[in-house]
């Protein structure tokens, strides 16, 4: 199983977006995806609620990471296709209370470390089961991101050209949480795969923002195999799927429109499986095609 952490210290930049509509492209090639949804906001989850693909586990995030957890007992594998929702609490009884220290196996230990640990045990358990795991990330850097980039196998940043975007850009990278740090401390297989410029314009604001930014950082961008810095289009029929809880291959399917947006949006996801190695053999039983 392949871990991809979709994160960066920014709310509304495209982080449920993504993970809920590559999850749908990966499962519709195939692959056996597990969803993680990090984020207290829970649009994932709410997506998925709407959408119905995804089998939710009997058990929600904050849950498994306090909790000794028998996979058999919460639906892991049921159907290929499953989501760990969110259930608002993580903030409450983790991220705000990550240094307190309570007795766990007869030591006093903090419950960042007994989460961490729960939380990989977890991943270690369900690894057989999928081929894919997204974890869609809060908006924040805080012990979540820490116990995310420590496990993940990649991570995709989407951003927006906004100045307060890209303020945050230097954080998810330098950080002391910072994707870059994580993987020269504790995580060495940690592929960032980029930014991914998202809600992109064509207006002089975006073109100069984005010719700045190339040149002082990109080689941290998401590129196709040219080496050219992949963007994902400002798009109405995006925001409209992602509030019914369908893909836009789907939409594609009845509006002309959403199909160059499905075209970006698909090449975009194809580099980042094919980045992510994924190891299987895919039966493409019900592969969605766009003409
Ligand atoms: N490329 C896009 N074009 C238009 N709207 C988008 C695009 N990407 C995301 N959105 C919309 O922007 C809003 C924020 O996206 P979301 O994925 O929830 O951000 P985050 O998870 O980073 O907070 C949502 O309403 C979403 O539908
Ligand atoms: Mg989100």
């Amino acid at each position: 199983m392949k871990i991809l952490y979709i994160g960066v210290q920014k709310g509304g930049v495209g982080k449920s977006t993504n993970t809920c509509q590559l999850a749908l492209y990966a499962r519709n090639l195939g692959y056996r995806v597990l969803v993680i949804d990090f984020d207290d906001q829970g649009n994932t989850t709410k997506f998925f609620k709407r959408n119905g693909e995804a089998v939710p586990l009997a058990k929600t995030v904050t849950e498994v990471i306090f909790q000794t957890t028998d996979i058999f007992d919460i639906n892991v594998g049921v159907s290929g296709f499953n989501i760990l929702e969110a259930d608002g609490q993580f903030n409450n009884i983790l991220v705000e209370q990550a240094r307190v220290k309570v007795q766990h196996e007869g030591e006093l230990t903090e419950k960042s470390s007994i989460a961490h640990q729960y939380f990989a045990n977890f991943l270690t358990s369900v690894d057989a089961h999928y081929d894919l795991c997204i974890i869609d990330g809060p908006p924040s850097l805080d012990i979540r991101v820490t116990i995310a980039l420590t496990l993940a196998d990649a991570v995709l940043s989407p951003i927006q050209l906004s100045q307060e975007s890209i303020e945050g850009m230097s954080s998810t990278l330098y950080g002391q949480r910072g994707v870059l740090n994580i993987k020269t401390v504790f995580n060495a297989k940690l592929n960032f795969l980029g930014f991914l410029p998202n809600m992109v314009e064509a207006t002089d604001k975006h073109r100069e923002a984005l010719t700045e930014l190339g040149e002082r950082i990109g080689e941290h961008f998401l590129t196709d195999n040219e080496g050219r810095i992949l963007l994902m289009p400002l798009r109405q029929a995006v925001r409209e799927c992602q509030k019914e809880g369908i893909t836009i291959a789907q939409l594609a399917k009845t509006n002309t429109m959403a199909r160059s947006t499905w075209a970006s949006m698909r090449k975009i996801f194809d580099i980042v499986l094919a980045r992510l190695q994924l190891e299987v053999d895919v039966e493409s039983t019900h592969v969605e095609t766009i003409g």
